[in-house]
């Protein structure tokens, strides 16, 4: 029936997922990271599961449960994860890019604890590798991708810039100030943009049935090799 079919959408695929916030180190006692609580992409690599598929999930710092019964890679840098989605990318079918890197990581991690001196401390920021664009360059037609976009204003242009530059399949944007979204809670308020621009704005939901949609979206048009 519709349940069992629903559950067998991603039989045999192999799904990677990334969530949580990625950690930068200053010397070995700091760091830099952001408020990303590894949920939405928890939540997307559970269905994904629950649908059929070997999932492959990527995770950096997280404040939730990381889920079971898929294979887990944890790491702490926009590097660390550039590299365990790159080296894992051929043999994917659907790859979704929930996590939230660091734009910029120190310029030099010291070895020592910095001791503190003079009344100000200037730290050297560089722009890290965006992950998600290298998957978009290197994907195979066959491949789907989905990005998500973080946004506080102008959500619908800067997620179609997002979508494109990042040759992405489907991308899911959210408005992180607005009610019930955004970092930590347990609900979402998403727009999805394929090529063509808006595809879907449903009202808030739990984060668990944004994943579901989603994945039953990628699903359909994965089946149509419309990656
Ligand atoms: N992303 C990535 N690698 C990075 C930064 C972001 O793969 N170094 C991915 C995220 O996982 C997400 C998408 O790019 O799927 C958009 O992330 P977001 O932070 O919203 O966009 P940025 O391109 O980093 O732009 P900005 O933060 O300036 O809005
Ligand atoms: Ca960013």
């Amino acid at each position: 029936g519709q349940f069992f079919a629903q559950q067998q959408l991603l039989r045999g695929k192999k799904v990677l997922v990334t969530a949580g916030g990625t950690v930068e180190r200053i010397d070995p006692v700091r760091y830099l990271t952001n408020d990303s609580s590894g949920k939405m992409g928890f939540a997307i690599a559970e269905q994904a599961r629950l649908m059929g598929a070997d999932v492959t999930l990527v995770v950096a710092k997280t404040s939730a449960a990381i889920p079971t019964g898929m294979q887990i890679v944890r790491v702490e840098s926009t590097l660390d994860m550039m590299e365990a989605v790159l080296s894992r990318l051929p043999e994917q079918d659907l790859i979704i890019k929930a996590a939230a890197p660091a734009d910029y990581r120190p310029v030099e991690r010291a070895e020592q604890k910095i001791k503190k001196k003079e009344e100000e401390l200037t730290l050297t920021l560089v722009k890290n590798p965006d992950i998600l664009q290298a998957v978009g360059e290197r994907k195979t037609p066959k491949q789907f991708v989905i990005g998500f976009a973080a946004e506080t204003h102008n959500l619908d242009a800067f997620a179609m810039d997002k979508l494109k530059r990042k040759k992405c399949d489907l991308l899911v944007a959210n408005d992180v100030t607005a009610e019930g979204a955004g970092f930590g809670t347990d609900t979402n308020v998403v727009k999805i943009f394929d090529q063509h621009g808006l595809l879907e704005a449903p009202p808030m939901m739990t984060k668990a049935q944004v994943a579901e949609r989603l994945l039953t979206l990628a699903a359909e048009r994965l089946a149509k090799g419309e990656g």
